[in-house]
């Protein structure tokens, strides 16, 4: 998985034999973020193992070092030299938190107990992303905030040399908000208390009570916790070790995908049990699937063990809302379990899923009807109807950069009939960077989208290339025939603005030829089906970059390979059938009178709703013609043994018809 590209991922995962072996998973998120923030809080030195290398932890890392405080990487140990609560200095820079929600609230906490501003930013769907729920009880501390439409990322910080400490109870359960005010309460003298009536994970707690910066709980009658911290406690020099557990809410891939896929038998060793995130471990066992737990021990004050599920068909279920705050996490990959299961199973408390790293329940229910599931939502619950193992799948899944949804749909395409294909992979590196890999140990079939494309071969391969001037009526003749032979239609056009959008999605400027030659490598199929191609800016960047020599060449190649992979292909546009396919077994060259094609690209606009003069059309056209002809690269002429068509007085009928007869011809002519 490649998070340094600029450019989206697809990857597709199809049906697979039965999982096997013993895996490692990416070390513990919310343990991680933790280890390095709390270890800054010693007097002293922590050394880290297991941590998680994704992109969220490593952003935490870089806003500690901004902050002053040293970490190196030793082998495979990190050391934190600890400055002491109250030992942080002012940053050197912003702080980008990347994607993290984690990482953004429990640092604002950390730094709001200092007097001097930080300023804080994100990528698009952290910059989403609520933080009033931590600058409202921060502010009552005394804190300061500045932020972009007043409770979103970029934001800025103003905090307090002496902040108040304050009673607060959680409207929300949310272990993000609990963690920042024990953080700021850390440093602020007197007791700050936080009550949770629901508990969330306490993985701030525990580890506060391992380092010794103490915290006291007190059980309440509704489940959950008050938590009292008292601040500025006495430290002295202290040399300790964390070892982070894996990540149960990794672990929930591999082993949800054991449960789906008959005949697995996995396991995944030193796994985070923490009661208060095993919740999807609970629900699958009731589910059917037979789970169990071995080498049961604590590590660095957290329960661990080795998790081994062997697949056994599943049972719809419906999981009630107290349970939420325990695998809140993994609704996505529950909601994958539950459409293989038998019946119909019904998640309900699922509002916080609204404000992950995309709107998870939206995303949920839209990936699994993209696969051929039925999938509604209903208030905050989620209702799912399995299908007993028979997943449709072939649906291609809009991840919103959230890691979790691109793992979870990639784990639900090896059940399914059809390969399934997830937009974009580079999210899941923000918590699980060794995902594919892993999954591929097991022997799961999930690989970038190029290398598992299957193409259909028809019996009879044929190119045909139809070229022609503006508004000759290429394109409608070109869909028509495709429908008739069955073959793929790939038209110019949609190249050029498939790159084109790719530059206006990433905000790149058209005219940045690297830019463009990027985007032009990366080119996808898929997105010639998008709406968006149509828009006025990307005809824009693709009339920009259709006269750059190197777009092109990149783009010639595509337009080769593809007429080549597919075994035969009906392609329209330009130099079609004197550059890109020369030996095509059909050229055609439609014309027709300038006023033919002006009255029919009026009658086109008129049906879309786009109310112009005829006039105007046709002075278009005259321009575009006298540009195609002139251009330098390109230019607008017939192959040499094309088969010139004029349509001026023929419809679409008889031009498709008498097509076919040449076709057909062609075709006879070939088999002979
Ligand atoms: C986390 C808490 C949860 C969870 C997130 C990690 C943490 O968020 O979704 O992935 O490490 O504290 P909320 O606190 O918003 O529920």
């Amino acid at each position: 998985m490649h998070s340094h590209l600029t450019y989206a991922q697809p990857f597709v995962s199809e049906k697979s034999t039965a999982l096997t072996g013993n895996v490692q998973v990416a070390g513990d998120k919310s343990i991680s973020h933790r280890s390095l923030i709390l270890g800054s809080q010693i007097i002293g030195c922590v050394r880290i193992s297991g941590l998680l290398l994704g992109d969220d932890v490593m952003n935490t890392k870089k806003a500690l070092q901004q902050l002053g405080v040293s970490i190196i990487q030793e082998g495979d140990v990190w050391v934190v030299q600890g400055r002491g609560v109250g030992g942080l200095g002012e940053p050197s820079g912003v702080l980008d938190m990347g994607n993290s929600g984690t990482g953004a609230r429990l640092m604002m906490g950390l730094v709001a107990s200092y007097p001097f501003t930080s300023f804080f930013m994100g990528d698009e769907s952290l910059s989403k992303r609520p933080m009033q729920r931590v600058m409202t009880p921060l502010s009552q501390m005394g804190a300061q905030f500045q932020a972009h439409s007043g409770n979103t990322l970029p934001l800025s910080i103003t905090g307090l040399a002496s902040l108040m400490p304050i009673t607060y109870e959680l409207p929300v359960a949310s272990a993000q908000i609990k963690s920042a005010l024990l953080l700021a309460g850390l440093n602020t003298p007197g007791i700050t208390t936080i009550i949770e009536p629901i508990a969330t994970r306490d993985h701030t707690e525990r580890m506060m009570e391992y380092l010794g910066l103490g915290v006291t709980r007190t059980p309440l009658p509704t489940g959950g916790f008050s938590i009292s911290i008292t601040g500025q406690p006495p430290q002295t020099f202290q040399e300790t070790e964390l070892h982070v557990p894996a990540d149960p809410s990794s672990a929930a891939f591999p082993l949800v995908a054991a449960a789906i896929v008959p005949g697995s038998n996995i396991t995944i060793a030193n796994v985070c049990m923490n009661p208060l995130r095993t919740g999807l471990f609970t629900v699958l066992g009731r589910m059917g699937a037979d789970i169990s737990y071995s080498n049961q021990r604590t590590a660095c004050g957290e329960p661990v063990a080795d998790i081994t599920l062997r697949y056994r068909p599943l049972k719809a279920v419906e999981v009630e809302d107290a349970i939420a705050p325990s695998m809140i996490d993994e609704y996505p990959i529950l909601a994958v379990a539950a459409a293989c299961a038998d019946g119909i199973s019904i998640m309900h408390g699922l509002g916080e899923l609204r404000v992950k790293e995309s709107d998870r329940l939206q995303a949920i229910a839209d990936g699994l009807l993209a696969c051929g599931m039925k999938a509604e939502i209903q208030g905050d619950s989620l209702i799912v109807h399995g299908t007993s193992g028979a997943v449709i799948g072939g649906g291609r899944v809009v991840t919103h950069f959230d890691h979790r949804i691109a793992m979870a749909f990639l784990v639900l395409g090896l059940n399914a009939t059809k390969p399934i294909t997830v937009d974009d992979s580079r999210a899941i590196t923000t918590s699980f960077p060794t995902f594919t890999e892993c999954m591929q140990s097991l022997g799961a079939s999930i690989l970038p989208e190029r290398r598992s494309v299957r193409r259909i071969v028809p019996d009879h391969p044929l190119v045909i290339a139809i070229d022609g001037p503006a508004a000759s009526g290429k394109g409608t003749l070109a869909r028509k025939l495709a429908d008739h032979y069955g073959l793929p239609y790939l038209d110019t056009g949609s190249i050029y603005r498939a790159v084109g959008m790719r530059l206006v999605h990433n905000h790149l400027d058209p005219h940045d030829v690297n830019a463009a030659i990027e985007a032009a490598k990366q080119i996808d199929e898929h997105d010639f089906a998008n709406p968006q191609l149509r828009q006025e800016r990307v005809g824009q960047a693709a009339s920009i970059i259709s006269a750059i020599a190197e777009v092109r060449a990149i783009l010639l190649d595509f337009q080769r390979q593809f007429a080549a992979t597919h075994k035969g292909a009906i392609l329209d546009g330009r130099d079609i059938g004197t550059v890109v396919c020369p030996n095509a077994d059909l050229k055609l060259f439609l014309t027709a009178t300038l006023d033919a094609r002006a009255q029919r690209r009026h009658e086109q606009l008129q049906g879309q709703g786009i109310e112009v003069v005829f006039d105007s059309v046709k002075r278009d056209l005259i321009e575009r013609d006298t540009r195609d002809s002139k251009r330098h690269t390109a230019p607008l002429t017939a192959a040499s043994d094309a088969i010139h068509l004029d349509t001026t007085d023929l419809n679409i009928a008889d031009v498709f018809l008498q097509v076919v007869e040449l076709i057909e011809a062609r075709k006879a002519i070939k088999a002979a």
